[in-house]
């Protein structure tokens, strides 16, 4: 077993998955031809953030984690007129690469980058903005930034969170985790529990790519 679903099921839905065009179809073969290792969000959620983004149309989005700008800019294609993304890098090598996708796309309008870690970013923006915020960063973090998820977005927005369970270890009992990995399934499983009680969000926790949750702020 490989992630949360079995190989074949998984095999399946990626089957399909349309590819995208231009850039982000490049980053695609790059990492499928294992030229580069770079970290993108999987088919299968890319396509439900698809159907979430054609729903919600938003007009301000936030993500924590660009990498190469992969997310973001799959993104801004679901973005309402004079919609902007913004999206939070600390990586240097993973903020200069965005930066030039970013610009050979020809989406410098559109999506802002920022480098700096997350933990600083987050304080400096404004209450209420944001319409979508994408948290796929540091898994550790998610505790940590979730008050500034909830707080940077306005009520009706949607906080959705990649890799929240950790290739399915985070429902195991803990004696079960190795213990280089129990602070990350303590934290993951507070963040869950968190999200799943605040009275605040309506949330749901889906069992595809490597976990996904899905906030809704009443
Ligand atoms: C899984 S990758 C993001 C993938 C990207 N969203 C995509 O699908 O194209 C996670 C990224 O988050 C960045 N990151 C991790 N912790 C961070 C933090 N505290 N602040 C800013 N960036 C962070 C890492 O450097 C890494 O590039």
């Amino acid at each position: 077993m490989s992630e949360i679903n079995y190989d074949y099921i998984v095999q399946y839905i990626r089957a399909l998955h349309t590819p995208p065009e231009g850039v982000l179809l490049e980053i695609e073969q790059l990492i499928a031809c294992e030229k580069e290792t770079w970290p993108i969000i999987k088919p299968e959620v890319a396509d439900f953030m698809k159907v979430l983004l054609t729903m919600h149309k938003p007009k301000q989005i936030l993500e924590i984690g660009a990498a190469v700008g992969y997310s973001a800019m799959l993104m801004s294609q679901f973005l309402e007129e004079e919609g902007q993304i913004t999206t939070i890098e600390r990586f240097s090598y993973m903020y200069e690469t965005a930066s030039k996708n970013i610009k050979r796309a020809g989406l410098e309008d559109k999506i802002q980058i920022i480098e700096g870690d997350a933990a600083e970013v987050l304080t400096t923006l404004e209450d209420e903005k944001y319409d979508v915020v994408f948290m796929d960063c540091a898994k550790g973090q998610y505790i940590n930034f979730l008050p500034h998820c909830i707080r940077v977005l306005r009520p009706g927005g949607i906080l959705i969170t990649d890799n929240v369970l950790h290739k399915g270890t985070v429902a195991r009992s803990r004696y079960l985790i190795d213990r280089r990995q129990r602070t990350t399934h303590a934290r993951l499983r507070d963040f869950l529990y968190t999200i799943t009680h605040d009275d605040r969000l309506t949330s749901s926790v889906i069992p595809i790519g490597d976990g996904v949750a899905l906030s809704y702020k009443k």
